[in-house]
């Protein structure tokens, strides 16, 4: 059985929750963590968090393994960001169905590992799961999420146009 929470050595994942709204506000108000995800444009009240928080059930879809989590740390219990496990949407006319892992830290979170930490232990997750590859895409510019792909041992595939309808660079971990 697939567990809702994982715990590594400095993070705490858990299922995103109503709750969570302000913290995940704070982290999508920042220019510099909006501009790399959906429309680039900063959140601009705190309600746009409770929408996501709220349709964040649908956008992981029914895989046991998949959800958004709220990422903490143990130490101190701050909400460091938003890492996930999710479905990767495909482009018009692509029928490939795969995951995604993806990465959303505050600034002050930036620097330490954490995202590459969590995203060991969901790649982990996915494939104790039964999923044989996972995807990651990045704005062709984003140097800094292409580095965690890196650590992470993903193999690069270059830029493609197979996902979200739009050219991002994909990076893929296959199990074993
Ligand atoms: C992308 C993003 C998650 C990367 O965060 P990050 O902290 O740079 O990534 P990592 O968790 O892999 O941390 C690596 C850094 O921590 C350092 N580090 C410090 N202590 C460490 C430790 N104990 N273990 C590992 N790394 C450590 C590494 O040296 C490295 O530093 P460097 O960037 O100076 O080389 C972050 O920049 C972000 O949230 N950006 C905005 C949103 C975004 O772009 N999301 C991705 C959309 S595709």
């Amino acid at each position: 059985m697939t567990e809702p929470t994982l715990t590594t050595e400095r993070l705490h994942l858990r299922p995103l929750v109503p709750a969570d709204a302000p913290s995940l506000f704070e982290v999508f108000r920042l220019p510099e963590v909006a501009r790399w995800s959906g429309q680039g444009t900063p959140m601009v009240d705190v309600s746009e968090a409770t929408t996501r928080i709220e349709r964040a059930p649908g956008r992981a879809g029914d895989h046991p393994a998949a959800a958004l989590f709220a990422t903490e740390r143990l130490d101190t219990g701050a909400f460091v960001g938003m890492t996930l496990l999710v479905p990767l949407p495909p482009s018009a006319g692509n029928e490939r169905r795969v995951h995604e892992v993806g990465w959303h830290l505050h600034p002050d979170a930036w620097g330490h590992g954490f995202a590459t930490e969590a995203a060991t232990a969901l790649v982990q997750r996915g494939f104790d799961a039964g999923m044989s590859g996972i995807f990651a895409v990045t704005d062709p510019d984003n140097v800094r999420s292409q580095a965690v792909c890196g650590r992470l041992g993903m193999t690069d595939l270059g830029l493609t146009t197979d996902w979200y309808d739009q050219e991002l660079r994909a990076f893929r971990l296959d199990r074993g």
